[in-house]
């Protein structure tokens, strides 16, 4: 039977991961995936995950299933990250959160309940978007659709469109909204621009499923969870997914969480049942390592403020070395003005450039991009920063 299979296309971004893996050109600049960097160009673990790790690991005495929610205590930890100790919801008892694995899982886990729910229920998702949002929402069974976000020309976001565009939405239907770090563009909502996007919905009647992957990285970990904690206020139902993968750099171990608030605490008790059910159907209990981790982290202070420190620590590099990119490719006087880098947040930005002008960085420079121009921030420093600069504007030339 796998004979009938159709080939492939590379995946967008995993591919060019590969591509750059079979480079054996000693320079060689990855740019790609979205994975947190330092100056080494090293992706280090945590001290804070270090010491947690070795914590769990001296006292753990079993190995059987935690719960098909996960870790209660992680649970509750995320819960605090993504609205605040407390919060108007969370004391309704109208929140529930379960384990997921990865952003992923959290992304089908939700998508599925939505679905369950809503049967075929439409989502409309950002023109551009991670791409991997398409084919976890198609699946969970949800319909798909765009609204207009991101302004190419003036590299900022195209709010009107796209508030015209969801004003013609229907009650009941799903705004996929990036919490914060905009993947692919970089471009988050103002606070101005949250407010009236929550008045929409709240008079739409359209329910926000929030993708907040990259807590932490734009401004600071309550800062980003603005739009979270509004809409969680002011809005009968909100759908949030969360990873600690980049904020607590716990890519391999698979861990994030599907949030829900529901318009009452017996609606919250359905939803937490059929979450579960929702999980056991797909991959039955999510993996413990990385929530332990986390969990651990967010409820020790000392670890916790640690973590804290390390995550602003990230954040500060990204948002210098926007600065740092602007300024060099500024004093090559290329022919296109990028100060917008400067003023976006988190690991991505389009450079704005054509597919053309993506494959020559690669092939001629070795400084590998997504085909988008979507560049991964953290990996420039400051010994390859010339070198990335050089190449842009040599193929603006
Ligand atoms: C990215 O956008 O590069 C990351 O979220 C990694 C991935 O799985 O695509």
């Amino acid at each position: 039977m796998f004979e009938t299979l159709k080939p492939l296309p590379p995946d967008a971004i995993l591919g060019i991961m590969t591509l750059f893996r079979a480079d054996p050109h000693p320079g060689k600049i990855d740019l790609s995936v979205g994975v947190y960097q330092d100056e080494q160009g090293r992706t280090p673990v945590l001290a804070s995950v270090k010491r947690a790790e070795k914590t769990i690991l001296d006292a753990q005495d079993s190995k059987t299933y935690v719960a098909i929610a996960g870790n209660a205590g992680f649970n509750r930890g995320i819960e605090d990250l993504l609205y605040g100790k407390d919060h108007p919801s969370l004391k309704a008892g109208r929140v529930v959160t379960v384990q997921t694995p990865g952003g992923s899982g959290g992304l089908s886990v939700a998508g599925h309940l939505v679905a369950r729910a809503t049967p075929g229920a439409r989502i409309y998702m950002s023109d551009p978007t991670w791409p991997n949002h398409q084919p976890l929402l198609k699946s969970a069974g949800l319909t798909l659709d765009t609204y207009p976000y991101y302004d190419y020309a003036k590299h900022r976001v195209d709010f009107e469109p796209m508030i015209a565009r969801l004003d013609k939405a229907n009650a009941g239907e799903l705004v996929l909204i990036h919490g914060c770090c905009h993947n692919p563009c970089g471009a988050d909502l103002s606070k101005e621009q949250w407010e009236a996007l929550t008045q929409l919905c709240e008079r739409r009647n359209l329910v926000p499923f929030i993708d907040i992957a990259y807590q932490g990285l734009a401004e600071g970990l309550d800062e980003d969870a603005f739009g979270v904690r509004l809409m969680a206020a002011r809005l009968p139902e909100v759908v949030v997914v969360t990873s600690c993968s980049k904020n607590l750099g716990l890519y391999r171990e698979r861990v994030g969480a599907a949030s829900v608030v529901s318009a009452n605490a017996e609606a919250a008790k359905l939803a937490a049942a059929n979450a579960a059910n929702v999980a056991r159907g797909i991959y039955s209990m999510p993996p413990d390592h990385g929530a332990a981790i986390a969990g651990y982290i967010l409820g020790n202070a000392e670890l916790r403020a640690q973590w804290v420190k390390e995550l602003a620590e990230m954040r500060a590099r990204l948002n210098g070395l926007r600065r740092l990119l602007v300024d060099k490719l500024a004093v090559r006087k290329t022919p296109m003005d990028f100060s917008f880098i400067a003023k976006e947040r988190g690991m991505f930005s389009f450079l704005g450039i054509t597919k053309e002008q993506v494959i020559r960085l690669r092939e001629e420079f070795h400084v590998y991009m997504v085909e988008s121009s979507r560049i991964n921030i953290a990996g420039i420093n400051h010994g390859n920063v010339d070198r990335v600069a050089d190449a842009i504007a040599a193929v603006l030339k």
